[in-house]
């Protein structure tokens, strides 16, 4: 695929789980990396085992002025943005009874104003020359009962995803803008939910009823959607599920 040599990719949450994958994918197909994330232990870690081309940036994706030195970072070091992958998040589990507004809004403040404020600084950067934009959703976007935040924010980054890609074709700016709906995905933030297994011992590939993945199988789907092969498709929401 040459789809993503030498492009300029920021993957924000890449420490871990499915981020940390998107990194090393896209780097392994020839894209220079800046990863962002909160973790300050895995994510300059993520970083070096890349190399000369990758760059870890301290980011909170809540936080504006964090967006903003993100983006004059990845300018400075590398002189373009051609890519972004909104994909930093948090999951907390509870209906609408059990949820409180504290935690209704602490959910949202990351998974939707987080998503917000990087489409629109990515959008800002990338508008003159043209690009890809990545967002990651979930099924949860659908309406979970035992997750009403998290579904609600799911929800919120699926709609600012068409929003963005129908303003950004109006506009003749050459950014597509696309998500991505995994179902289970076997990382730090799911295993707690399953008990803790060591990942090493779920079987979850040879049983067809699985409903969970593998993070490379979500990063397949991000280098596609990265690369100049996916160029016709924007404002799609793309699932990644054996379930229906
Ligand atoms: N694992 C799944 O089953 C699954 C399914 C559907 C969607 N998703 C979504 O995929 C994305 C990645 O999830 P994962 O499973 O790899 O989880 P993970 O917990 O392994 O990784 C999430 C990363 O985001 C970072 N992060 C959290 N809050 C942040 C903030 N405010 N600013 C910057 N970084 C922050 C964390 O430090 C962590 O490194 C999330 O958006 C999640 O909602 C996951």
């Amino acid at each position: 695929m040459e789809g993503v040599k030498g492009k300029v990719v920021i993957v924000t949450g890449a420490a871990s789980g499915i981020g940390r994958e998107d990194a090393l994918k896209l780097a392994s197909e020839g894209a220079r990396v800046v990863l962002t994330d909160l973790n300050e232990d895995h994510g300059p870690a993520v970083a070096r085992e890349i190399g000369k081309d990758a760059l870890f940036v301290r980011h909170d994706i809540s936080s504006e002025d964090d967006w903003k030195r993100a983006i004059a970072t990845t300018q400075d070091r590398f002189g373009r943005i051609d890519g972004l992958v909104n994909n930093a998040g948090i999951l907390l589990m509870g209906s609408v009874e059990d949820t409180t507004l504290e935690q209704w809004r602490k959910v949202l403040r990351v998974n939707a104003d987080g998503y917000f404020l990087g489409c629109k600084y990515g959008v800002a950067a990338m508008k003159a020359n043209g690009g890809s934009i990545v967002n990651m959703s979930s099924v949860a976007a659908d309406g979970l009962p035992f997750a009403a935040a998290y579904s609600a924010s799911k929800g919120a980054v699926a709609a600012l995803t068409h929003s963005v890609a129908v303003h950004c074709r109006s506009c003749g700016y050459r950014i597509r803008c696309n998500s991505i709906h995994p179902d289970g995905v076997i990382t730090p933030m799911t295993l707690p939910l399953m008990g803790n297994p060591d990942p090493a011992t779920i079987n979850y590939a040879a049983d067809p009823t699985s409903r969970f993945c593998d993070p490379g199988d979500v990063a397949n789907l991000v280098l596609f959607l990265i690369s100049d092969e996916s160029r016709f498709i924007n404002g799609a929401q793309m699932r990644i599920s054996n379930a229906y």
